[in-house]
């Protein structure tokens, strides 16, 4: 791991990049001018487009919630991590079970950077960050840190939340998957969320070309489609793959329209 005087140096802050812009998105704090214009851009064409981050990061909340306290679920693979905001998968999971242990994968520098919020891992846990790309899916598998802090005969949870449509079909996101799940041991689980165009077939196709436009290549899928990239030959559990704000909602309150949310979840268990 790059130590983050290496890591500040390799940040480019004169171009959007996708977890700072989704950080304005869900009200952080880290993003750059460059990020806040690339946003503001997307908003001018879907002026309801940071609903849908906020809802994918309640459900990433929730289903850390479901798998730690009703799943049984200790260890956690979270790919796509974004810039630590509220509800970190170890702060989640370690607030249930405090000896979860949790590896974060990213591959925008400026994480590393921010990694030693992701690292405050409570005494009986584990926590670790590694930089690398989703699209290396061995790289991940076989980092030393993944293998010291993942023990692979025991249910480990794999997320990929807000991930899978910044990998494009010509990258081949099927086999990643494949990949990703084959190394999982029985009764491991994994939680998929993905940006759907069907309910705002046009604010969803002009997101995608400010998105183009700034240099982050998106590619929104249906949600079936969604469903047979990430969960073929997995058991979902109920609800099955929904509207990320429809996946077991906390509170019965007024739920936002799904062209405000325009993003499917999922949570499905390995046989
Ligand atoms: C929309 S954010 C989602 C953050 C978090 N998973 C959540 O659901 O709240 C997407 C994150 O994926 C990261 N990302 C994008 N493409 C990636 C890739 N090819 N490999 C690893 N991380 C990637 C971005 O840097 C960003 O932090």
């Amino acid at each position: 791991m790059a130590g983050s005087r290496d890591a500040a140096r390799e940040i480019d802050t004169s171009r959007p990049h996708s977890a700072r812009v989704y950080d304005y998105f869900i009200g952080g704090k880290n993003h750059f001018e460059a990020d806040r214009e690339a946003a503001r851009d997307v908003l001018a064409v879907l002026p309801t487009g940071n609903i849908g981050p906020r809802e994918n990061r309640a459900f990433l909340g929730r289903a850390v919630r479901y798998l730690t306290a009703e799943a049984g679920i200790r260890q956690f693979l979270d790919i796509g991590t974004g810039l630590p905001t509220t509800n970190n998968v170890h702060e989640v999971a370690q607030g249930i079970a405090p000896s979860s242990r949790i590896v974060y994968v990213d591959n925008d520098p400026l994480v590393l950077v921010h990694a030693r919020a992701l690292l405050t891992s409570a005494p009986e846990g584990r926590t670790a960050y590694i930089e690398e790309d989703l699209r290396n899916p061995e790289a991940i598998l076989s980092h030393p840190a993944t293998r010291e802090v993942l023990d692979f005969t025991r249910p480990v949870a794999l997320i990929v939340a807000g991930v899978l449509h910044f990998v494009v079909d010509a990258e081949e996101p099927a086999r990643i998957v494949a990949t990703l799940v084959d190394a999982l041991p029985p009764g491991s689980y994994l939680v998929a969320s993905h940006i759907t165009p069907e309910h705002s077939p046009k604010g969803t196709a002009a997101a995608q070309k400010s998105f183009r436009n700034a240099g982050i290549p998106v590619q929104p899928r249906e949600s079936d489609e969604f469903a047979r990239l990430a969960f073929s030959g997995l058991d979902l559990v109920p609800p099955g793959v929904v509207l990320v704000s429809e996946w077991r909602p906390g509170h019965a309150g007024p739920r936002p329209t799904p062209a405000e949310v325009g993003c499917y979840g999922g949570v499905a268990r390995t046989a």
